[in-house]
Parts: C-alpha cells; structure tokens; sequence
C-alpha cells in the first residue's frame, strides 16, 4: 500500500486531475440522491457556501463565506483530531476538516473521513444558525468537563446521532442531515430504507446510547427541525449535571 499523503494546510495547486474527478464523481452521485432525499436547509446551505462538482472547494474561499454567514470556519488537519482538540476548536466555532480526497478505487469505501466526507458532508450546515449554535455548545460543554471521559463519550454519543447520523423532519417527510449519510452513497440508501429504525430525538436516550463506526448504521434519532437542536441545549446541560451529581 503507497503512503497517503495527509497535508496539515491546503495547497490548492497541489491537487491533481484525478483529485478533480473524484470531487466531481462523489459531488455529483450524491447531488441525485441529496436532492430527493436530504434535508431542505442542507441544498440551501449547500448553495449559500458555493460548492460546485467542477471545482474542489478552497478552504480560505470557505471560509470568507462562513464567517460572514455565522462566524464559523474550517481548520485544516491531517486526521482525526483527538477529542480535547476537536471540542476545544468547536468551542471556537472552527471545525476541523482534512484537505486530501480518497482516490478513485475508493469511491465508495474509506477507512477514514476524507475532505469528501469533512467538507461536503460537513461544512455547508455550518452557515445554519441552529446548528452552529447547537455545535458550539457541544464544544462549550465539553471543554468545560474536558477530564471526565464518561461525560466526553456521552456528548460523543451525541455528536454521533446527530451531526453525523442524524435525521430531519421535513414537511412530514424524513430526510437526512448527518454528515456520514450526506456524504456516503451505502449510508444515504440504507437510511432511506424504510425497515431501518428511526426514533424522535431524545437527549438522554441518545447520550446513553453506544454506537460503533465500523458498520453500516442500524438506528437514527429524527428532529423536527434544527431549532429542535438548539432548543435542546439545556436539556444537554441537565444530562451533564445529572452525571455529575
Ligand atoms: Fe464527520
């Protein structure tokens, strides 16, 4: 197996002819399915942010976007951050995305998330109020009980079944937000499957619930809409508490 070249910036002339055809193989098989199935606010987002199948995004043109829209922005990594870092640059309303792209033979597999999976599934719901507001408590929280790893894992388990996995309602219909389904073409089809288990979004349910990431996912917690996140931080709060006590 040849070495992955994991860069810690963007150099944008470094990108090759294959990078730009898979951007556009993956950003075009996903736009089909996204447009059907995926939730309103995300093709809004996805539209404000300006991604396009012809161009990889450039992350300091992403990031113009995103602070005038909400103050957000993308910081580049190699890989997955640890927790502590992760948390701690949510706290300050930067995500951390890798800037390389799988290769052809790996259009529909990866081990591990790819700026596919980082930027497109991840960086539009950025420039959502709700969601950001909802993120960056996320983070708050979790620098604030940084050296209790069980309170790290249930606000894990939340990040999980919802800004990876999570499910909206969307005119009665559901459809998906996650950036794992946005991203994936096995995850997008298997959430739509109507025999997979869909339950109402639960904050203590889910901050208790294990989840693995090796498999394709068998459950996925629903909101109303993103104002259900946002509105749910107290009860987050209370979680945390409630372990603490
Ligand atoms: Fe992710």
């Amino acid at each position: 197996m040849t070495e992955r070249n994991r860069p810690e910036q963007q150099v944008y002339a470094n990108y090759t002819p294959e990078d730009f055809k898979v951007w556009k193989t993956l950003f075009n098989r996903q736009y089909e399915l996204i447009e059907k199935h995926a939730s309103k606010d995300y093709i809004i987002a996805l539209e404000k942010i300006g991604f396009t199948a012809e161009r990889i995004p450039d992350f300091q043109e992403v990031n113009i976007r995103l602070k005038n829209l909400t103050g957000w922005q993308l910081t580049t990594v190699p890989c997955i951050s640890p927790a502590d870092k992760f948390f701690n640059l949510l706290s300050k309303k930067t995500f951390t995305a890798t800037c390389w792209l799988r290769n052809f033979s790996e259009l529909d597999y990866i081990e591990e998330p790819d700026m596919f999976h980082d930027v497109f599934g991840h960086a539009p719901l950025l420039s959502n109020p709700d969601y950001v507001t909802f993120f960056k408590a996320m983070g708050d929280i979790a620098m604030k009980n940084i050296h209790n790893p069980q309170l790290i894992i249930m606000l894990q388990r939340l990040y999980w079944f919802t800004i990876e996995f999570g499910l909206v309602l969307d005119s009665g219909e559901i459809k998906f937000y996650g950036a794992g389904i946005l991203s994936s073409m096995s995850e997008t089809k298997h959430a739509l499957n109507p025999e997979s288990t869909k339950k109402a979004y639960n904050v203590s349910e889910i901050m208790q619930h294990d989840f693995r990431t090796d498999i394709i996912q068998e459950e996925y917690y629903v909101i109303d809409s993103f104002a259900q996140l946002s509105d749910s931080i107290a009860d987050i709060e209370k979680e945390v508490l409630k372990t603490l006590t």
